[in-house]
């Protein structure tokens, strides 16, 4: 049978997908070829020509995109779509290296994906002569990869990732504490075209507002008080790979200036030195703040923050993907097994009661919960009585959440006395420890167990807060972002 010029090849082994694609390409036109195997599909590619192909990846005789390559051999320049329910970045960064035309996770929207094929057609007719040079198949990239969770909100995220693979365009990751922002810069740097060069992490809240600029620039000897040596600065050290600036919203504006003016230069200055040195780095950002209104109240540099948001990721707090809490209880708990904890495993009702909590803080929560219930879960089986014997019920519901916005602590403390009866003498010690309790676990979940910026955000001094946390009995290093 001779092909015309706007067949479509359809490899896809679920039939009611199928017949909703065929009918949808059919109105705009194209003849689809519809076949549900590999042994077809390279039947139908030996016999005639097509000019888009659309394919699914786990078919009833194997992987579509693992075999890419032998449609490459037959047909180099045939645009392949690739439609998956497989929703990993796995597959999406697969996908990428098989220099596929276009990745649909499932489900997908249909008028984009006719949209993709109309584009997919143009270019397949006007690249006919061309034959751009392909890299090696991307089978060994397949290790393991780091980010767990196949809910749509994560596939934004990856789609968005697999775009900034084999270029060096900056990314600004932005999303609440605990959402993964590092593990992301990281995927970035470890599938991308500079995985051989350093990945080199700042995190700007760290470090003393006046040391920044040295910090990211170097400097010479006698540039300062106390700089009695040359010092290379993180720019130059991530010379041919990434540099993460985490934290940007906590940049001074000083630094702000000198880090736009490398960013447009290319170039970078010690601080103390005379000459500019050329640096080639790969700049991926981060920050858990909003930078609109600090943009708005001249804080954050608004040109900054345009150099630095050429490619915007997102990340969604976990509340808004709680089908992955369970995907990530049980990559935690083989995470803690290989730290050394027990091996456990939790029932379906667990997981269920973990879906359900509120997670402000978010993934970063979630790891810190599952590895305390590794550590203090007596038997292998963890059930719902054994996690709330551990963590605990949630206190404040989120609607009990909303009524403390509106009437204050009140209520809270009116519970609290309700329950306690404290030994005279020793009320209001007691009230602020269950109060300060919290506050601090908050401030030190935010900033990842560091001390110096927890005592920073609530405004109270370092030594305060050591203090407190000692008589507390708290224990910082279980926020510690040791990841
Ligand atoms: N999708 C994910 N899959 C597996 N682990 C994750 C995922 N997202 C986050 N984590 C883990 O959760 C912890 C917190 O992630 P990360 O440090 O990247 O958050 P962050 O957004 O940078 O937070 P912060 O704003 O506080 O710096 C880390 O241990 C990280 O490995
Ligand atoms: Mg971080």
């Amino acid at each position: 049978m001779p092909k015309s010029a706007r067949d479509i090849l359809l490899v896809e082994d679920d039939a009611a997908i199928a017949t909703v694609i065929i009918a949808a390409l059919e109105d705009e036109g194209f003849a689809i070829t519809h076949c549900a195997s590999i042994a077809e599909r390279d039947r139908l590619l030996a016999e005639g020509s097509f000019g888009v192909m659309l394919t699914d990846v786990i078919l009833e005789d194997g992987d579509g995109l693992a075999s890419l390559a032998r449609v490459r051999e037959q047909a180099p320049d045939l645009p392949v779509i690739v439609l998956s329910a497989q929703n990993t970045l796995d597959t999406a960064v697969r996908a990428s290296e098989s220099e596929a035309f276009e990745y649909f996770p499932k489900p997908f929207d249909l008028d984009e994906l006719v949209h993709a094929v109309r584009q997919a057609w143009a270019q397949s007719a006007k690249l006919a002569s061309d034959d751009p040079e392909k890299p090696g198949e991307g089978e060994g990239e397949t290790a393991r990869m780091p980010l767990v969770g196949r809910s749509p909100a994560m596939q934004t995220v990856y789609r968005m990732i697999t775009r900034v693979l084999r270029n060096d365009l900056t990314v600004l990751i932005t999303g609440e504490s605990g959402t993964g922002k590092e593990l992301v810069a990281e995927a970035i740097h470890e599938l991308g075209s500079r995985r051989t060069g350093p990945f080199v992490a700042v995190n700007t809240a760290a470090i003393p507002a006046d040391l920044v600029e040295s910090e990211l620039f170097g400097h010479e000897k006698g540039a300062f008080t106390g700089a009695i040596a040359q010092a290379i600065g993180k720019f130059e050290q991530a010379h041919g790979g990434t540099l993460f600036l985490d934290e940007i919203g906590d940049m001074p504006p000083e630094a702000q200036t000198r880090l736009l003016r490398a960013l447009q230069s290319g170039r970078i200055r010690r601080v103390g030195g005379r000459q500019e040195i050329a640096v080639n780095v790969r700049i991926v950002a981060a920050t858990n703040r909003d930078l609109a209104p600090m943009i708005a109240a001249g804080t954050f540099r608004e040109d900054l923050f345009y150099r630095l948001n050429v490619v915007p990721i997102e990340l969604p707090p976990l509340r808004e993907r709680r089908e992955d809490i369970g995907a990530l209880a049980q990559h935690f708990l083989v995470l803690a097994a290989e730290d050394g904890l027990p091996r456990r495993h939790l029932t379906p009702e667990a997981i269920a009661r973990l879906e359900q909590r509120s997670w402000r803080g978010n993934v970063r929560e979630l790891r810190n919960v599952v590895y305390r219930l590794a550590l203090m879960a007596r038997e292998e089986r963890i059930d719902v009585e054994t996690l709330t014997d551990i963590i605990g019920e949630e206190v404040v519901t989120a609607t009990g959440g909303q009524r403390m916005v509106e009437e204050g602590f009140g209520p809270a403390l009116a519970a609290w006395l309700a329950s306690e009866t404290p030994p005279s003498g020793t009320l209001y010690h007691r009230a602020l420890a269950a109060f300060e309790k919290p506050l601090i676990e908050h401030a030190l979940g935010r900033t990842g167990g560091n001390q110096l910026r927890a005592a920073e955000l609530l405004g109270i001094n370092r030594n305060t807060l050591r203090k407190r946390i000692g008589e507390l009995g708290l224990e910082p290093d279980r926020f510690s972002q040791t990841s």
